[in-house]
């Protein structure tokens, strides 16, 4: 067998069922969405993870949107950091008032990132703010945070495929896959060396 299939355990939703997925989140979106005068849609793609998902989704939009980036991350709890976002990028606007953001996230685990950046988007007076996500870990959570939408929930396993990597790798995938035990083993290794 051989790469990418090779560092696979299985295939967890496969390139058809994605795309029904995505197709039925933008038929969702494209309901609820219907242009506002002196309003804008604000796609707001999450990096690096949701850089795939973005990009079909949108292709099925039929309202008008803005497409903009945001990049951040979040300490979980029982670090020193706690409740901290740090942004990397953060799109420079002064247009939140007028702003629908539909933020679109690749997948929610504990929670803690979308919470903390949909409080500041609201915060920053965004006329609204929802969220779209491809998929959902609900077992994961940590904190209390629902998407309005969801492609599929999954049992907690790490996945990786259509944006999702293991240490940057695999983002390329046009299908969502579980990585073999020795190969997550091996990349969180990597990634903290023992010394
Ligand atoms: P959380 O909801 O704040 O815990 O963070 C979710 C983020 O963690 C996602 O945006 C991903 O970047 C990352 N993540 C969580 N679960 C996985 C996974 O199974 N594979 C790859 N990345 C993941
Ligand atoms: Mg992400």
């Amino acid at each position: 067998m051989n790469y990418p299939m090779c560092d696979m355990q299985r295939v967890l939703i496969d390139t058809e069922e994605l795309d029904a997925i995505i197709s039925r989140l933008a038929d969702q979106i494209n309901r609820d969405y219907a242009p506002v005068p002196s309003r804008t849609t604000l796609i707001l793609c999450v990096l690096k993870g949701s850089l795939f998902f973005t990009a079909a989704l949108m292709q099925r939009l039929t309202v008008p949107a803005e497409l903009d980036f945001v990049k951040v991350s979040s300490y979980g709890k029982g670090t020193e950091s706690s409740g901290e976002l740090i942004d990397h990028l953060f799109p420079q606007r002064n247009d939140w008032q007028s702003l629908d953001v539909l933020v679109v996230e690749d997948i929610i685990d504990s929670g803690n990132t979308l919470s903390r950046l949909t409080e500041r988007i609201r915060a920053l007076g965004a006329a609204s703010v929802r969220v779209v996500t491809l998929l959902d870990k609900p077992s994961r959570r940590q904190v209390d945070f629902r998407a309005d939408y969801t492609g599929r929930e999954i049992p907690n396993a790490f996945v990786v495929g259509f944006g999702l990597d293991l240490a940057e790798q695999y983002r390329g995938l046009p299908f969502i896959g579980i990585p073999r035990e020795d190969v997550i083993r091996a990349a969180t290794e990597q990634a903290s060396p023992q010394k």
